[in-house]
């Protein structure tokens, strides 16, 4: 590969989002070049020794390291703000490892509650099980935040805006109590995206993110990313810890995300874009949407926060049907345009039942104490025109009425 991934610092973000940390090969391709490969050949058996001995820096191994993966990773990074970026097979292994790296036996996790369901399974099944304490807290509340955080805390884990009821966390607020706890701070940036919320510039420690959604952004595979400004963890627990354990991401799925970057940023416009045009069709069917939830609505009880916070309104939408389970089931099996799916983030707008799906693990009362009731609906709104959106889900309504 040619030495030529120096991104200049002068670049702007979709010119970093388009070119960032390219490194072309000999054939001076235009797209990011797909190194397929799993294993290195050595000159020698003294190259392989210095390389292995670390004398030497080149890949060795793709579970360690791969030149496509690598362009995703700084490409990420650049994007983030951040010294350290770890591509990961799924945005639940950037989880897992997020947090594994963070707690061991004994120590104390704090965590809010309305976290997607398999975040909320490693907190509240996986860590007690191996001896770490764990409590869970209103978000929103940052007298909840700072009660549970008097005690000494290794980590606080938190998801803005939370999937599915679009919570908004203070991101600043909540790291100010974390870091005087002694907690290192991770955030899932995945619904609110790099494009509109920068975590690590609000204190944060760790982000993570679950690439299969928008960075990809047309949902044809996996990925995810753990991204950092604590360069010593990183390289003396998580580098090794993902070595060893093998979370890698594939460099296909890795290319695919690459390219995934360079409109991300465009993409995210226009799906805010259509989320707000949604969320207030639905907002004015008062009679049978009972609530309409979205940051980017004067409606939404933490308006002021989300627009301080995020640099738009993301692009999810919840809402509450009146008539429960039935009435949300009629509404996803009435539509004609947009799909049932538990995804998001796709170019393709996916709508999802909460309480029967992605949070069906919860017992009622959980999910009630998270917000989710039987008539709560999930809208990943696509890029789609937005009056096509709104007309399927008129149709769907009229017939529910
Ligand atoms: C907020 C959030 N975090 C993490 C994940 C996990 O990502 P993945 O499915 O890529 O493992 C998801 C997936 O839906 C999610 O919505």
């Amino acid at each position: 590969m040619t030495d030529n991934n120096t991104t200049p610092a002068s670049w702007r973000q979709a010119t970093r989002l388009v070119r960032g940390a390219t490194a072309r090969s000999g054939f001076a391709e235009t797209s990011e070049a797909l190194f397929m490969t799993s294993g290195y050949v050595y000159e020698s058996a003294e190259e392989a020794e210095a390389a292995f001995k670390g004398e030497r820096k080149r890949f060795v191994y793709s579970r360690y390291a791969n030149p496509t993966v690598s362009m995703f990773e700084q490409r990420l990074a650049l994007l983030e703000g951040a010294a350290c970026c770890h591509g990961t097979a799924s945005g639940m292994a950037a989880v897992f490892a997020a947090l594994a790296c963070s707690v061991k036996a004994g120590d104390r996790v704090v965590a809010s509650r309305a976290l997607f369901g398999s975040c909320q399974y490693i907190i509240a099944e996986i860590l007690p099980a191996w001896g770490v304490e764990t409590v869970f807290v209103d978000g929103t509340n940052l007298d909840a935040w700072a009660a549970a955080l008097k005690q000494p805390t290794r980590a606080v884990f938190l998801e803005t805006p939370s999937n599915p009821t679009l919570e908004i966390i203070d991101i600043e607020a909540v790291c100010t109590l974390a870091h005087a706890a002694g907690a290192r701070v991770v955030v899932d940036n995945v619904f609110a995206t790099p494009m509109l919320q920068r975590p690590l510039a609000l204190g944060a420690d760790v982000v993570v993110y679950s690439a299969t959604k928008h960075i990809d952004g047309q949902g044809r595979g996996l990925g995810g990313a753990v991204l950092t400004n604590d360069a010593p963890w990183d390289e003396e627990v998580l580098v090794p810890f993902l070595r060893n354990t093998g979370p890698a991401l594939s460099p296909f799925n890795a290319w695919m995300l690459l390219k995934g970057l360079e409109t991300l940023d465009v993409r995210v416009a226009r799906h805010c874009a259509n989320a707000l045009y949604v969320a207030e069709c639905l907002s004015a069917r008062p009679k049978l949407v009972t609530r309409v939830l979205y940051p980017g609505l004067d409606s939404h009880p933490q308006r002021a926060l989300a627009a301080r916070q995020m640099a738009g309104g993301g692009t999810v939408v919840a809402f509450e049907l009146a008539g429960g389970k039935d009435a949300a089931f009629k509404l996803l099996n009435g539509l004609k345009l947009i799909d049932i799916s538990n995804n998001l983030g796709d170019a393709k707008s996916l709508i999802t039942h909460p309480a029967t799906t992605t949070h069906q693990r919860l017992t009622p009362e959980e999910r009630a104490g998270i917000g989710i009731g039987d008539g709560l609906v999930r809208l990943s709104v696509g890029l789609e025109d937005a009056a096509d959106l709104c007309e399927d889900l008129e149709q769907s309504l009229d017939a529910l009425a």
